[in-house]
């Protein structure tokens, strides 16, 4: 490092956090080992602490696969019964944390009930999480062409995702069994209904992240909830309790959890037994007019999170989560 970089970052380094202080510390070493070096060598000493951590903490752990679940996919259960197509994201031990191979394998099974006979779909989570977001690993594997093809891929991978819920035809149902975190949250826009457990919280921790909102949450909470409150959420991180989230508009109706999948599946059955034309025509009218709209929202979030993802406040803030975790 040239050492008026080494001077400047002598002066600009904050003084150490005490040892208790678990996140600072991860942000101050974080800090500490980017330092105040060019672009292109935060770059590279990113590329370098990711690897270095990602290569300690051993191969990914295998999710043993539940009987019965659908071979078709590897990250989901999907199942049609009672004119219901359920999509179950199915890796609990890592909260459902949202890989690549689980973004395309969303899109697929949106795709696939779309097109398939049953009058509802509903989304759910196994286990204890309904979902803990995009999968910070996917910001450690980074391809031939550097961080910035990284970020261009994810960029197009999340524009699809984003389009098969815009474009899904029959009415969404989200079954929200747990936390919910990210993506997972924001998305929930474009839902017809959102059944949660008193249980569970709602979590976008976007500028925590050095990131930017999206799945048309841009949009889509200011319209539900007003500019203010939709702000606590998307820009100062606010997590929701459920009953604050449906206060806010964002979920329906809040269950008891000891009778929430009792309550919650008897009430989707009797929804299943409508008239499946009249429901998917009336959700297309309700929602046809604003579409071209999200379209726009979608392209521009993602345009702007591809940006942030080259950011040092987003790679530093990945850096974190992956030291602390190798600190446990
Ligand atoms: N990306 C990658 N791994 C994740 C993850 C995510 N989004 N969410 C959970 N995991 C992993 C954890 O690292 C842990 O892995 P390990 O068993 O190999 O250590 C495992 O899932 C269980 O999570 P853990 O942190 O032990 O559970 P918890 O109940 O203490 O905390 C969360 C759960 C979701 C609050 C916490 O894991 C977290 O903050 N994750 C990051 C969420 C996030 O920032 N998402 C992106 C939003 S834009």
């Amino acid at each position: 490092m040239p050492s008026s970089n080494r001077l400047l970052r002598v002066l600009v380094t904050p003084p150490k956090p005490g040892m208790l202080d678990f996140v600072n510390k991860a942000k101050w070493d974080a800090w500490k080992s980017i330092g105040n070096v060019s672009q292109d060598e935060a770059k590279q000493d990113y590329v370098n602490l990711i690897s270095s951590l990602v290569a300690a903490e051993g191969p990914a752990q295998v999710v043993a696969k539940p009987t019965g679940s659908s071979a078709a996919f590897e990250t989901l259960l999907v199942t049609t019964e009672d004119n219901i197509t359920t999509i179950r994201l199915n890796r609990p031990t890592k909260k459902n944390a949202i890989t690549v191979e689980m973004y395309n394998e969303i899109i697929k099974a949106l795709e696939l009930a779309g097109n398939d006979d049953s009058v509802i779909t509903v989304l759910t989570g196994s286990g204890d999480f309904y979902c803990s977001g995009n999968d910070l690993n996917n910001f450690t594997k980074i391809p031939e062409g550097g961080i910035e093809k990284l970020a261009r891929d994810s960029g197009e991978l999340l524009r699809g995702f984003v389009k098969a819920f815009i474009d899904f035809p029959k009415p969404l149902i989200g079954v929200i069994n747990g936390p919910a975190v990210g993506v997972s949250v924001t998305l929930l826009g474009l839902f017809e209904v959102v059944y949660a457990t008193e249980r569970a919280t709602f979590h976008t921790p976007f500028s925590q992240l050095g990131q930017s909102p999206e799945g048309c949450s841009s949009y889509t909470f200011p319209k539900m909830m007003g500019a203010a409150k939709a702000s606590e959420m998307l820009l100062f991180n606010k997590k929701l309790t459920a009953t604050e989230a449906c206060q806010r508009g964002l979920v329906t109706e809040v269950f008891p959890d000891s009778s929430f999948q009792t309550e919650v599946w008897t009430r989707l059955k009797a929804y299943a037994q409508l008239p499946r034309n009249s429901l998917a025509l009336s959700k297309q009218l309700m929602r046809g007019v604003d579409k071209e709209r999200l379209h726009a929202v979608n392209n521009q979030e993602v345009e702007q999170l591809v940006e942030r993802w080259l950011s040092d406040e987003c790679m530093n803030a990945i850096m974190s989560f992956f030291q602390a975790k190798a600190r446990l």
